[in-house]
């Protein structure tokens, strides 16, 4: 993502959605690590094991393998969401069978918020000695409600920051200090490059391997560092509410748009729900997305296959995430939709 327009910045500073009171924050560069935090602090020298989603970015298991954690995966619904009575089993399973400590890592994906149902099964789990972690990478916007111990993000998937993630919840001195920030971190400069070169200006150098670069930079550390200094300044600024508005206006337009064509949309827009990204099913979402891309749209794919998971859910082939964010309008949504539906024809 490019770095923001200023018609999304707040003139004066504010504290971001995901910052609840009373509950403890630490900032770190990426959801990775956030995870490395707390699979460092949960970790018992007889090892443990945590519960995972059948269906997932292999960058959330990543951390508790390499700390020697023991990866179950749960198995996901139909509408990629937790399915609660596996979790409920597998629990009931392990604190049975198992000596060390038992995490269960929840995700709502997408954008859905906490309801009842979810509410009752982290206390469940919880009444089970199992700690729960909440990741809200996909509903950074609406965080918190689901009473976990421990929450986690990654906030560059869903906004304008070139590093940023967060452990939210715990005691005081219950996570260890991460290492000193970056003054900024060089994924905003492909940023900047980005927002200029779309700003028109002449002489702009392409953004896209300084982007990939700085990726693999930011990716390939799981040691904990603290978000840089410039990303930390950005989030007071951010203007979450325009940006939350244009996401749903942006998703309703699409969702209406993908009905007329016969598409189905897994996470449709509700006051429940602000939408990460459009997702859809279409047969082939590889084919998709390649012919999306050649006429200028890209679509990501949540997820590729996990090359680190084993057994859960049956990989789906079939589900492609449209962009919803606050760069785009309902002029896009037509074009995006016309694209799709060229795309499949
Ligand atoms: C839902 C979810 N949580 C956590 C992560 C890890 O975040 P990061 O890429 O910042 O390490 C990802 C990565 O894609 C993700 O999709």
């Amino acid at each position: 993502m490019e770095t923001v327009e200023q018609r999304f910045q707040t003139p004066g500073p504010q504290l971001p959605p995901w910052a609840l009171p009373d509950e403890r924050l630490v900032s770190v560069e990426t959801g990775r690590q956030a995870l490395a935090l707390l699979a460092e602090r949960l970790r018992r020298p007889e090892g443990g094991t945590v519960l995972a989603p059948g269906y997932l970015c292999d960058s959330m298991i990543e951390p508790f393998i390499s700390h020697g954690w023991t990866v179950e995966a749960y198995a996901m619904t139909g509408q990629l969401s937790v399915d609660h009575h596996d979790v409920r089993a597998r629990a009931r399973a392990l604190s049975r069978t198992t000596r060390g400590p038992v995490v269960a890592l929840l995700a709502l994906y997408f954008g859905s918020e906490p309801d009842d149902d979810y509410r009752a099964l982290v206390a469940d789990l919880q009444a089970q000695d199992l700690v729960v972690i909440d990741d809200e990478t996909h509903r950074v916007f609406r965080a918190g409600g689901a009473g976990a111990d421990y929450s986690i993000a990654s906030l560059r998937k869903t906004l304008p920051l070139a590093d940023g993630a967060y452990v939210r919840g715990g005691a005081a001195d219950d996570i260890r200090e991460p290492l000193a920030a970056y003054a900024e971190h060089p994924r905003w400069t492909a940023m900047d490059d980005k927002r200029r070169q779309l700003d028109g200006e002449p002489d702009t150098v392409d953004p896209r391997s300084a982007f990939a670069a700085a990726n693999h930079e930011l990716e390939k550390s799981d040691i904990p560092r603290a978000i840089s200094t410039r990303s930390l300044t950005a989030i007071e600024v951010l203007d979450y509410a325009s940006m939350e508005r244009a996401r749903l206006e942006n998703a309703g337009v699409l969702t209406t748009l993908m009905g007329d064509i016969g598409i189905p949309v897994l996470n449709p827009p509700g006051p429940r729900l602000v939408p990460s990204h459009l997702v859809i099913r279409v047969k082939d979402a590889g084919a998709v997305q390649a012919a999306a891309a050649r006429a200028g749209v890209y679509c990501p794919i949540h997820w590729p296959p996990s090359e680190l998971l084993e057994g859960g859910t049956d990989w789906p082939s079939d589900v492609l995430s449209l962009p919803v964010d606050h760069r785009y309008d309902s002029g896009d949504m037509r074009r995006i939709a016309s694209v799709i539906e060229a795309a499949l024809a």
